[in-house]
């Protein structure tokens, strides 16, 4: 935690105002992002293309945090967003989205799916698999329209990272195989077909990697593929498109190199094998989710009740967990909290810190060093914001937690707490 993010009443600030406020204001568990710690991050990987002048477009992965005021944000700062969804493009269509700047992923989108994509005119639909070749031929047919596409490879790449997190292996339910000639078939059904124009291959290698090289590796697989359709095909492939996953800092124990790191080791294979396939260079697209919210996202808590397990850490217990965090229940996920009103109190004891869900497995932070905690305090989580609120749950029928965004010492509410009105209105009387 930078010391700048303490105020002079040793208290956690985010986007400028008292996170104590934010939790009286708003109630908890409240999950609070900083703004301009959001836009930071994409004026930093724009840096990194404007100065290597290499056409660019940052997708950010809208799985990570997909809300009306996160898409606005990314409209503002010109960028571009992925979704993977019939629910993630409508809430691209509530925010005012640009269209032309959205593309569509998924393994198994469904024909009403693919109609609202082309219905929209979205900017580009990533194919992943025959049968989403053949509902989309249909579709264009059916309303005589067209479709920019990518072509998603698997590329035989397994990342260092935890197993659900890896989607480049060569056994994986994404994306074209190149060696047994599935890419070369999708790419000939496209190329044959007069309503879609091939305009790029994308991969993604899988999400939380914390080195270049598996990224060097994919970047050297599209160049290669490109260059080969380019001999075989006569095709100018415009995007190569690496996908997202560039790790971020959840403790003291990760050590994530820059995300400019990653872009720029990218760019630099890029050029290089695109010099030596003697291909004119093409546009470079990243895809990142979690290195654009994760760190910008707090999530606070309420401290309740307490048990002193002889021999073994205490349970420090807050009002939310597993239902607005799963990920150290599903992935066992490391991360940091603070005290958000005593924040910089050094005389601490080792704490586990407990969810409030009925199960055992619901504990967020395993040893957590904590100031001595009172029911009442505030309990602040680091770098929750991405894949948290988006992967939240209503178990246990607690309501999902309320988002705000803070901004120059201002918050504002970007979604609203759950009541239990809301919990229930889908309910309907069976006598
Ligand atoms: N592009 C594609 C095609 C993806 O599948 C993903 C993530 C991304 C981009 C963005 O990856 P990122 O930059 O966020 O690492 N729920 C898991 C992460 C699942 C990632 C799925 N795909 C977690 O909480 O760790």
């Amino acid at each position: 935690l930078e010391p700048n993010k303490i105020n002079v009443a040793g208290h956690l600030t985010i986007g400028g105002v008292d996170a104590t406020e934010l939790a009286h204001q708003y109630g908890t568990p409240l999950i609070a992002y900083d703004v301009a710690a959001i836009r930071q991050q994409f004026r930093r990987f724009n840096k990194v293309f404007e100065e290597n002048q290499v056409e660019y477009e940052v997708s950010y992965a809208s799985k990570a945090f997909a809300t009306v005021g996160m898409f606005q944000v990314v409209a503002q700062e010109k960028g571009h967003i992925d979704v993977v969804s019939g629910g993630e493009l409508y809430t691209a269509i509530k925010a005012g989205f640009p269209m032309d700047k959205i593309s569509f992923h998924g393994n198994n989108k469904s024909r009403a799916e693919l109609e609202m994509a082309v219905e929209h005119q979205i900017g580009v639909v990533i194919v992943d698999n025959f049968h989403e070749i053949e509902l989309l031929s249909e579709i264009l047919e059916q309303k005589k329209q067209t479709m920019n596409v990518m072509i998603r490879i698997t590329p035989g790449i397994s990342a260092h990272t935890h197993k659900y997190d890896q989607t480049g292996q060569e056994d994986s339910k994404f994306g074209f195989d190149i060696q047994s000639g599935q890419a070369e078939e999708a790419l000939k059904q496209i190329l044959t077909n007069p309503r879609m124009t091939m305009i790029g291959i994308h991969t993604h290698i899988g999400s939380q990697i914390f080195e270049v090289e598996g990224f060097v590796m994919a970047a050297n697989k599209l160049v290669d593929l490109a260059a080969d359709w380019h001999d075989k095909f006569d095709l100018d492939t415009q995007v190569l498109n690496v996908g997202g996953g560039f790790g971020i800092r959840y403790t003291k124990e990760d050590d994530p190199i820059a995300p400019e790191k990653f872009v720029d080791a990218i760019i630099k294979a890029v050029q290089k094998r695109v010099g030596q396939r003697d291909l004119k260079m093409p546009a470079i697209w990243i895809e990142p989710g979690r290195s654009i919210v994760g760190p910008a996202g707090y999530s606070l808590y309420t401290i309740g009740s307490r048990k002193d397990v002889p021999g073994l850490l205490p349970y420090v217990t807050v009002d939310g967990g597993m239902g607005d965090n799963i990920r150290p229940a599903l992935y066992q996920a490391d991360y940091e909290a603070v005290l958000a009103n005593r924040a910089s109190d050094k005389n601490e004891e080792t704490v586990r810190i407990a969810g409030k869900y009925c199960e055992s497995g619901d504990i967020l932070i395993q040893k957590q060093a904590l100031p001595k905690s009172q029911p009442g305090d505030t309990l602040a989580i680091l770098a929750t914001g991405a894949y948290g609120y988006s992967m939240a749950s209503n178990y246990n029928r607690n309501p999902r937690p309320a988002v705000v965004f803070v901004e120059n010492g201002q918050s504002k509410l970007v979604v609203k707490r759950e009541s239990y009105e809301d919990l229930v209105r889908l309910d309907q009387d069976f006598i």
